[in-house]
Parts: structure tokens; C-alpha cells; sequence
């Protein structure tokens, strides 16, 4: 069972969690979110290990200030005047990353652009004070539902958190629009609470609907986060020319000769082989190894997801040339 906690009496036990990076469940005006610091490897871990997320989605970075937001992304002066226009508010921009963003790669699931929001009361309130963008999906077990209120959220991870902030009923109801503004045209990823006729409204252009959902798919990114060497998967030993990416205690054979070795966890721990993921996997990509051995992984708790996203960059590419 998580304690449930009115807002009014929810600011300071949530900061104690998120800076101890805990996950804490809490009401934005669209769903409840789960949210963690988003700076926090381990704690963004911890919310795709709460969901039971079999994938590393993108996740959504809540800010509370235009300064902020301005510090993680580079807005067009599309972007700015719909933030201006609808922040606080249910409105998602992807946006390139800015240098020295301080967003972990998991949020951003290692693409070069970031789904910036700013919330309204509540959560707003509690990034300010933190200092620092909260992650959050909604807070619903993978596959379920996202829960417009505490009970609905207490039911279903209650018993794998410490605290469900109460808001009440979230007036929205339904999650964000996401907008990506293209030198185009504004394309919404995912309709929400803001509509496109009030996005077209705002910037006095049509809006592409739908159209390219298929290509922002989490699925359909993997291009985007491949590294330029190769993946072989399940390796027991290392051969020339390869770069060693190892898990747990025992080395493969041969680990003493790759080109460089990185341990996503000595201690075997799916939530820390989770945070360090993609920032291993460009670091060994950088050594210039044609090859990236990846030891066995076992299919246990986030190393179930860690392992998706390793077949997936491991998979034979559209293009050759992408890998030379
Ligand atoms: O209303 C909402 O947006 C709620 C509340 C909690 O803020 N959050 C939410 O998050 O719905 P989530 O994780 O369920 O949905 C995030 C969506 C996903 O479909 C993901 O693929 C997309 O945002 N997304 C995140 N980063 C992206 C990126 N860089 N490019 C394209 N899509 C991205
Ligand atoms: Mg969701």
C-alpha cells in the first residue's frame, strides 16, 4: 500500500522521495503521472521497473518555467509562441536537445530531441521547487489505462510505491497533445488535450494530423539510437577488434583484449544496467570498435527491456551505409 496524500500536505514528503530518487505518483491536469527526476539514471529506471514497461518508451520531461524549458531545448519561434500560448496547459512539444541538457538518455530514450511540457498546479509547483524536470508517464501499469485519479492509481501500483499524491479528478482527462514543429508544418504525434484547431489557431498554419505517428513510434526509432558498430548479442568470448559491453561478475573470454569494456552493472543489477545503457553503448561506439560484444543478459526485470532495445540495435539495418 503507497500513503496517499492531499496536495496541500504532498510538497515536502515529495521532494524527500524524488531527491532520494523514488518514484512518486501525482496529478497533472491530463492523468496522474509517476514520475522521477529526469537528471537521475536510476530513478527514471525505477519507473519503466514500476509499469513493467517490456520497452524503453520516450518519456515526457515536465518543467515549471520557460527558463527551464529554455536550458533543455531549442525552441523554433513555433514552439515558443505555442508555449507561450499554452503552457501551463495539456500541450507536449518534441524539441531538439540543447548542449548540457542534464536529461538522462533513458527519458530520452537516446534520440537528440526531448517531449518538453509544462504542467499545471500540483506537479508545476513541485519541479519548481525541485529545481530540476520530473519524468513522468502516466501512472498505469503498462498496457492498462491511464488512471484519472488516486484510487485508480493506488489499485493498480500501490503496492510497488511509496506515495500517490491526491488531486482529486484531473480536469483534462486524457493525456497531452504532442506537437513537433517541422519546417513544414506543426505535426501532432498524438492528439490530447489541446486541439489541433487551437494549435492552427495559435500559429495561423494547418497542422499535419497523424500523418507520420508510424515513424515517431518508439518502434519504428531504431535507427535513430543504433550505434555505427555492430551488436553481436549472447557473446561468451571476445574476438579481435571488438569492444566488450558486460553484465554481472564473470568476463567472456578473451575480455582482456577488446578494444574497450564497459559494465552496464558488476553487481547484476537490472536497474543500474538500465541507467547506464545508452551512455555505454555510444561510449564503446566512440572507441571505434567495428564490433560491440554484449554478454549475456538475463531476461529479469528491466534487463527484459534492456535486451529489447539491444536485439533492436543488434536487428540487420535498412541501409548499409549507416554502419560504415
Ligand atoms: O498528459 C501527458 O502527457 C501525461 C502526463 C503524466 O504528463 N504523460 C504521458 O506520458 O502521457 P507517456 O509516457 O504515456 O507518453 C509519452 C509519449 C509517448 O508516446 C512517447 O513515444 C512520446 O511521448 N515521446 C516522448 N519523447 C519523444 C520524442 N523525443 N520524440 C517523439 N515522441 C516522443
Ligand atoms: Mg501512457
Amino acid at each position: 500500500m503507497a500513503e496517499i496524500l492531499p496536495v496541500d500536505e504532498a510538497l515536502e514528503p515529495a521532494l524527500a522521495l524524488l531527491e532520494a530518487g523514488e518514484v512518486v505518483a501525482l496529478p497533472t491536469e491530463t492523468v496522474y503521472g509517476l514520475a522521477a527526476d529526469a537528471t537521475n539514471g536510476e530513478a527514471v529506471a525505477r519507473i519503466f521497473e514500476v509499469k513493467g514497461r517490456p520497452r524503453f518508451n520516450p518519456l515526457i520531461a515536465h518543467v515549471s518555467s520557460m527558463e527551464m524549458a529554455e536550458k533543455i531545448a531549442v525552441f523554433d519561434p513555433a514552439s515558443r509562441l505555442l508555449a507561450h500560448g499554452f503552457w501551463p496547459g495539456p500541450l507536449t512539444m518534441v524539441l531538439p536537445l540543447r548542449e548540457g541538457h542534464g536529461i538522462h538518455a533513458l527519458v530520452s530514450a537516446g534520440l537528440d530531441t526531448v517531449a518538453l511540457r509544462m504542467p499545471r498546479g500540483f506537479a508545476r509547483d513541485l519541479v519548481g521547487r525541485l529545481g530540476r524536470p520530473l519524468a513522468a508517464p502516466s501512472a498505469n501499469s503498462s498496457g492498462r489505462i491511464s488512471p484519472t485519479n488516486a484510487a485508480a492509481v493506488e489499485a493498480d501500483l500501490g503496492g510497488r510505491i511509496k506515495l500517490v499524491v491526491d488531486g482529486g479528478a484531473t480536469p483534462v482527462g486524457l493525456e497531452s497533445t504532442i506537437v513537433k514543429v517541422t519546417p513544414e508544418a506543426p505535426r501532432i504525434l498524438r492528439p490530447g488535450g489541446v486541439t489541433a484547431e487551437e494549435i492552427e489557431m495559435a500559429l495561423g498554419v494547418k497542422v499535419i494530423r497523424g500523418g507520420a505517428a508510424g515513424i515517431e513510434a518508439p518502434g519504428m526509432l531504431t535507427s535513430h539510437y543504433a550505434p555505427r558498430a555492430r551488436i553481436r548479442l549472447n557473446a561468451t568470448d571476445v574476438a579481435d577488434g571488438e569492444a566488450l559491453l558486460a553484465y554481472g561478475p564473470t568476463r567472456a573470454a578473451g575480455a582482456e583484449e577488446a578494444v574497450a569494456v564497459l559494465n552496464l552493472s558488476e553487481n547484476a543489477r537490472p536497474r543500474e544496467a538500465a541507467a547506464n545503457l545508452y551512455a555505454y553503448l555510444q561510449e564503446l561506439d566512440r572507441s571505434g570498435a567495428r564490433m560491440i560484444a554484449v554478454e549475456p543478459i538475463p531476461e529479469e526485470g528491466l534487463c527484459e527491456a534492456v535486451n529489447d532495445r539491444l536485439r533492436r540495435a543488434a536487428a540487420p539495418r535498412a541501409n548499409p551505409s549507416a554502419h560504415t
